[in-house]
């Protein structure tokens, strides 16, 4: 028996040729959906859809958009509906804000940063939402950040603008819970993506030490002594989208082997 099956769903799934949207979007072509993946660069587009076609033996859609312009969200939505029709699961991911501490962010930097996490997120769920109210189901998933609960030092962008994702959540759940329409985040921890190395590698360089040491003093604070692999967010992410969890809504849900430090 599968027990997530997701066939005949069809899941558009943001900032998804690499890292945790790959992992998300592999998943749910294994558990059955018809998937559309987006990013900027169509190369990195097309060597994902085949790599997900290799683990999933389905046909993955690819729409080649930056998020952080106007025009190229209004071609997702146009593009997915030529491609496969209404969209049931919309999962937003997006690509990492700046890092940086308050002084290292300059006034555009804030704008686009805004432009990133959380335009293209509203945007793209009125564009889904309305085909979802009509046909009486839909999931929608954000992936967000731990961010989003506690702050991280040196991540001042993804710290204060991630959270509105948090009241965004509850506001939906609350507004279109009765559609059948169920609204939820993810806030992964560590995950090993390319964006986690090349942070790494910079902050060992800038803290004169070796990448191997400023791994070992990362998952030393990880309960579960790693971080955790895209392919986790994925399992979850499909969960989260199926009939299964048709009663979880409005929930935000830490992925991030026990890292939090808040009670609640
Ligand atoms: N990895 C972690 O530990 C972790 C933990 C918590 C939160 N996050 C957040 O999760 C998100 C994904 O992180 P990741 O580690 O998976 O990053 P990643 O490995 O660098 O992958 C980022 C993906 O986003 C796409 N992308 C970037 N900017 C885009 C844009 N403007 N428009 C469309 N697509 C875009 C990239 O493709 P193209 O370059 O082709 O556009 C790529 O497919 C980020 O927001 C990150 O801050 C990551």
């Amino acid at each position: 028996m599968i027990l997530i099956d997701l066939t005949g769903k069809k899941a558009l799934v943001t900032a998804s040729s690499k890292g945790i949207g790959k992992g998300i979007a592999e998943v749910l072509s294994i558990a059955g959906a018809d998937v559309i993946i987006v990013s900027r660069d169509p190369n990195n587009l097309s060597k994902a859809a085949d790599d997900i076609y290799k683990k999933s033996g389905k046909k993955v859609f690819y729409i080649p958009a930056d998020l952080t312009v106007r025009e190229d969200l209004e071609k997702i939505v146009n593009e997915a509906h030529k491609l496969v029709g209404d969209i049931d699961i919309f999962i937003f991911n997006t690509g990492g804000p700046k890092p940086g501490y308050f002084e290292d962010i300059n006034l555009e930097d804030w704008v686009y940063a805004f432009r990133l996490l959380i335009y293209p997120a509203v945007y793209l769920t009125k564009a889904f939402i309305e085909g979802m109210k009509r046909r009486g189901w839909g999931r929608i998933i954000y992936s967000t950040s731990i961010a989003v609960k506690e702050p991280i030092l040196g991540l001042t962008l993804s710290n204060s603008l991630r959270i509105s994702m948090a009241g965004l959540v509850r506001t939906l759940a609350k507004e279109y819970g009765r559609y059948g329409i169920t609204v939820n985040a993810i806030m992964p921890g560590y995950i090993k993506t390319e964006r986690v190395m090349e942070i790494a590698r910079e902050k060992a360089r800038t803290e004169g030490i070796s990448i191997e040491e400023f791994l070992d003093s990362m998952i030393n604070r990880i309960p579960t002594h790693r971080m955790g692999i895209p392919e986790e967010i994925g399992y979850l992410t499909a969960f989260l989208a199926s009939e299964h969890a048709s009663y979880i809504n409005g929930a935000i849900i830490p992925i991030d082997g026990g890292l939090l430090n808040s009670s609640l």
